[in-house]
């Protein structure tokens, strides 16, 4: 067992020098204390180590190192609450546990705290971009990595990571939840003098990721081609999102997806299932106090005694276009932009060039707009950004517990994308906590109350 014997020796070698491994250090007396205090008014004690170095070839010193927080009373066996606040796949340095968000919670929850820096398509070293697609990921992977290494001699325990984090931060945290130990980053991670240790993760908590972006085009055109702002665009915009929108179909026949009650789920039913999934997040909703306005699609009836109405129907016309009052759409296409009716670059555009700062098209169809064939260099680089490629896929080990929300009013990606996500990961057998969260815009890190309440259940704690 090649891991084995890495292990073994990696802590023959801690018991030498107590924090050097693999060319790594970590000095558990190097601590500082500090506090946070909760919005409750509750004060939580921690001890920091910061600026830890994940990789022994440093290329970028503002984001490739983790910051770790010990709260009073964390034991060897405490999870480790992996906060990322990657946005818009940019770079994001490692920080302190917040107060409001879901980092502070963990810390006051008893779960060691770790905050990651991470390259992004903007971060330069030199001129140079080196942060594109994969760095970001692949930094996160080494940190990762950086925790096993020091597993025995730093606080929390490697076993018991989750992963957390919203937007292109929510797609990191599905990566890390989907693609551990995959063989495909091996020797990206070695270049980069990762650490030679396993990069699985416990679980993963996502907040509207925007992940499977080489299919995202095609899901918004079929999800929004039927509101009113879509219908009133040109003729020439029209033709190229019915393109998309009439390829998704076929893309979702072929993922060979089950409902949780074993019925097949695929383009001729997306629809409906969507609007039984809504439906259950306003009725949830509506049970603990919620008003919902006839205004936003839904019908009323049978209402059993003592319980208030029934949601019965949600015409999903009306609802979307209730959606799209809130936050205008994306344009046409949503996420490959570049060149195509003359949109400008979106940060997945950005994402996928090269260290000269470049932009590239990163779908086959964006691509053909523009008269080119996908760059097979390019393609090899978005497979390894899409988590759906991952789940059961053999060599990569899939993360036991995922706790998955997107916002019912949320556009910045189609409701299918993380539908079809979550149930990809239930396909496999995988525990999952998944809902279109009533009435939340684009963010994250909200209803702590239930997910903390889930950390518990999953952990044990
Ligand atoms: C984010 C939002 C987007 O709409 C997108 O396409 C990519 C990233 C974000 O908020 O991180």
């Amino acid at each position: 067992m090649k891991h084995s014997f890495i292990i073994a020796l990696a802590v023959l070698l801690l018991s030498c020098s107590g924090k050097q491994a693999e060319g790594l250090s970590f000095d558990p007396g190097a601590g500082t204390p500090g506090s946070l205090t909760l919005p409750t008014g509750r004060q939580v004690n921690y001890t920091a180590y910061e600026r830890l170095y994940y990789v022994t070839e440093v290329a970028d010193s503002t984001y490739q190192f983790l910051n770790v927080y010990v709260p009073e009373g964390a034991t060897q066996r405490s999870p480790i609450f992996f906060r990322t606040y990657v946005g818009a796949f940019m770079a994001s340095a490692a920080g302190a546990p917040r107060p409001g968000d879901a980092s502070g919670r963990a810390l006051a929850e008893g779960c060691v705290v770790v905050i990651p820096g991470s390259r992004g398509h903007n971060s330069q070293v030199d001129g140079r971009f080196n942060g594109r697609a994969p760095a970001g990921l692949l930094d996160l992977k080494a940190a990762v990595r950086y925790l096993r290494l020091f597993d025995a001699v730093m606080p929390g325990s490697a076993e018991r990571i989750i992963t957390d984090g919203t937007s292109a931060g929510g797609a990191m945290s599905a990566l890390l939840g989907a693609t551990g130990n995959d063989p495909v980053y091996e020797p990206l991670l070695d270049a980069m003098g990762a650490a030679r240790q396993q990069d699985h993760v416990f679980a993963s908590v996502c907040y509207c990721p925007i992940i499977d972006i080489d299919h995202a085009d095609m899901a918004y055109e079929w999800l929004f081609r039927q509101t009113d702002s879509r219908l009133a665009g040109s003729d020439e915009q029209k033709a190229v999102a019915a393109r998309l929108a009439d390829a998704y179909p076929a893309y979702l026949a072929g993922l060979d997806l089950r409902k949780p009650d074993g019925s097949v789920l695929d383009g001729g039913n997306m629809m409906e299932y969507l609007r039984e999934i809504l439906t259950a997040s306003a009725q949830k909703a509506k049970d603990a106090g919620a008003v919902i306005s006839p205004e936003l699609g839904f019908s009323y009836g049978g209402a059993p005694a003592g319980r208030g109405e029934y949601l019965t129907d949600l015409d999903m016309t009306a609802y979307l276009n209730y959606v799209v009052g809130r936050t205008p759409l994306k344009g046409v296409p949503s996420f490959d932009s570049k060149d195509v009716l003359g949109s400008r670059p979106s940060p997945e555009n950005s994402e996928f060039g090269d260290e000269t700062g470049s932009s590239v098209n990163f779908t086959a169809a964006s691509a053909a707009y523009n008269g080119r064939q996908l760059d097979p260099g390019v393609a090899e680089r978005v497979f390894m950004m899409n988590p759906m490629n991952f789940v059961g896929r053999a060599g990569a080990d899939n993360a036991p517990h995922w706790y998955i929300r997107h916002g019912a009013l949320d556009r910045d990606t189609a409701f299918p994308i993380p539908v079809i996500f979550a149930t990809r990961l239930q396909n496999e057998g995988l525990d999952v906590d998944f809902d279109l969260a009533w009435n939340r815009p684009h963010s994250g890190d909200y209803a702590l109350g239930e997910l903390f309440a889930w950390v518990h259940r999953i952990t044990g704690e």
